[in-house]
């Protein structure tokens, strides 16, 4: 832990001379089979950082702990949904994922494969996910709320030739069929060769002769030995798909040495993190936040991360206090969606358990309001565990917006200062920074080593998108303002992508599958603002002729969203009108939806057909967003 003026001057010194500070920091934080010359290669946008060394994130992650006394600490802590638990020390993961590279080896596949892992939160994702780093094989993991078509458009994406997934998952006492979804998803990808099946439920599945292996049968006949493979620096780690501003999702790239290094650093500035601590990002391997804090992160620290399969009020509100206790976490991390669902349950759940061994807390995926934020301080951290409001993308990599405890006040909302090495500012629409207290668009001025490397397959997507704005400067989608002190305020998004509970959801890739329902003529999807979740998300759709509104019908494209995306994409609400507000040109206003959905009450049975002659008149004006 630093003192301000320590942290000011680290910061400005980094700032000063990004490339040397991000080198220091590299040549101590990771082993290097060979180690690097260059730091950074910048042809804007592509960055390419530490190029000509090469190491290995499964070796930084495992193999470096094995030599002290950190063999036998606990890597993993998993608590199952239904109380399993299961102790992982740095010697034990590493034996597993040894054994699994090695069948993986076995099987044929190796450097610039790639992988889907469809698993549930399980110690075997982890196993699967560093296994994979191990060989330099690129993993991707689907999150297991997905279905079957949306794990089919990333696997046929990514051309993948390996699955890994389970029997199935389990949600609130339910079973979430991953073998099933993935079958059905495989039968239109030619290209996978095998999926590997880990049996963790017992539920019954079919397997496939030759494409379908069990994880048990492959493990037991592995070679013992599979040293990890030194690959350059920029080797891609793996693909992670989040929604766009298109219908498309796009394949985030990240890199192996860049993305370890910063998220490493960042578990220590962010998390002041300590050999004995025990950590707990309640965060899904789904998401980025999942690899890069309770895999990648903790691990390369040789830290101990706990690991928690299920909900967070399953089978009671009490659960995640029950998991603080038992373990005694010290670090807790998790997102304003799940503090306002416990804010809901009320107070007596926490105050039943014993948090003392809470010493910080952190939060991310979402601006965290304020009174949310008070709450958590006072009755999970009982007014002594800082809060650490931390931004950062799935395409950041790591944590670029916090307060690092000790050095930085905080204030309820805000997630304060840029970290060590990040340049950011807040440019109004014509690339200038904006005067404090004014609201502009949030940047990045200048490259870092987490950042995403393209998207996978379409470089010019990833031009297009993030460097088009402002030439050699990244645009993040946010709109934020900084205070007199300073102090960064995201505020939220500016593009057609909203956040319900912290999940990245597209609105186009929404309306596309609207569209394909044989009822839907046109559709538009807006957030709403919601006391829980952040945003909800509300469909507007016109119908075919022949097609009735009912409510039947209003049910039926809710469930059909969920179906074609997953669960936690099915729309909170399915309007059915009879036009929609367009301009002349034909774009749907959803400036002018998003209004109506906010501010107006449009009162009675919302599944019914809605008058929109007042927005029509409205719309005359060829107004565009
Ligand atoms: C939002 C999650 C305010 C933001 C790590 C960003 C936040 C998007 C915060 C990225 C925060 C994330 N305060 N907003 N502390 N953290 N966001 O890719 O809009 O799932 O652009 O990455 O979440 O979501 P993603």
């Amino acid at each position: 832990m630093m003192d301000r003026t320590t942290y000011d001057g680290v910061r400005k010194a980094a700032l000063a001379d990004p490339e040397e500070f991000w080198a220091a920091r590299a040549r101590v934080g990771l082993h290097w089979f060979s180690p690097f010359r260059t730091t950074l290669e910048w042809q804007a946008p592509f960055a390419r950082w530490f190029a000509d060394g090469t190491t290995n994130a499964c070796y930084n992650c495992l193999d470096r702990h094995l030599t002290g006394w950190r063999k036998n600490k606990a890597a993993l802590i998993w608590e199952g949904e239904e109380y399993q638990q299961r102790i992982l020390t740095y010697q034990e993961l590493h034996r597993r994922v040894v054994q699994f590279a090695a069948a993986l080896r076995g099987l044929g596949y190796g450097q610039g494969d790639r992988a889907i892992l469809y698993l549930p939160m399980i110690p075997e994702a982890a196993v699967a996910m560093l296994a994979c780093a191990r060989l330099g094989i690129i993993h991707s993991v689907v999150f297991a709320g997905f279905s079957a078509e949306a794990l089919r458009t990333r696997i046929d994406d990514l051309g993948a030739t390996l699955a890994i997934t389970a029997d199935a998952g389990r949600r609130r006492g339910r079973i979430v069929p991953l073998k099933k979804n993935l079958d059905d998803a495989l039968s239109e990808c030619p290209g996978v060769r095998h999926s590997i099946v880990y049996r963790h439920t017992g539920a019954e599945i079919e397997m496939r002769e030759r494409r379908d292996l069990e994880w048990a049968d492959l493990v037991a006949g592995a070679e013992a030995e599979c040293p990890a493979v030194p690959v350059p620096s920029e080797h891609p780690l793996f693909v992670l798909y989040t929604s766009g501003t298109t219908g498309k999702p796009k394949g985030v790239v990240h890199s192996t040495a860049g993305y370890l290094v910063q998220v490493q650093a960042t578990m220590e500035w962010v998390f002041d993190l300590r050999d004995d601590d025990t950590y707990w990002c309640t965060a899904d391997i789904g998401w980025v936040t999942g690899h890069s804090y309770i895999i990648y992160g903790p691990l390369a620290m040789g830290a101990t991360t706990v690991m928690y399969e299920g909900a967070p009020d399953w089978p009671r509100p009490d659960r995640f206090w029950e998991i603080i206790a038992k373990y005694r976490v010290n670090v807790f991390y998790t997102s304003p969606t799940a503090i306002r669902s416990f804010i809901r349950q009320g107070d007596e759940h926490p105050n039943r358990h014993d948090l003392s061994s809470l010493r910080l807390l952190g939060s991310v995926g979402e601006p965290i309001n304020p009174s949310a934020w008070n709450w958590y301080n006072t009755v999970i951290g009982k007014s002594r565990c800082p809060i650490v409001d931390t931004w950062w993308q799935t395409e950041t990599g790591s944590i670029l917006l916090s307060p690092s405890p000790g050095a930085v006040e905080t204030k309820p909302g805000s997630a304060t200062l840029p970290l060590p090495g990040i340049d950011a500012a807040i440019f109004n629409l014509k690339g200038e920074p904006v005067p404090d207290g004014q609201q502009g668009y949030l940047v990045l001025r200048k490259p870092w080593p987490s950042m995403l490397r393209g998207l996978y397959g379409d470089p010019e997507r990833y031009r297009e998108n993030y460097w088009s704005r402002y030439p050699g400067v990244y645009f993040t989608g946010d709109a934020a303002h900084r205070d007199s002190d300073g102090y960064f305020w995201v505020l939220g998004r500016v593009d057609d992508v909203i956040n319900v509970s912290g999940h990245r959801m597209s609105t186009m890739e929404v309306e596309s599958v609207m569209v394909r329902h044989p009822a839907v003529a046109e559709a538009a999807a807006v957030g709403r603002p919601d006391e829980l979740k952040g945003q909800a998300l509300v469909v507007f759709a016109t119908l075919k002729g022949g097609a009735t509104p009912t409510p039947a019908l209003g049910e039926e494209l809710r469930q059909w969203v969920g179906q074609e995306i997953g669960g936690f994409a099915r729309p909170e609400e399915v309007r059915m009108v009879d036009g929609l507000p367009k301009t002349r040109s034909g774009k749907i206003m959803r400036r002018l939806l998003r209004e109506l959905v906010t501010n107006r009450h449009v009162a009675g049975d919302t599944t019914t057909l809605e008058d929109f002659s007042v927005l029509a008149k409205l719309s005359a004006s060829d107004e565009d967003e």
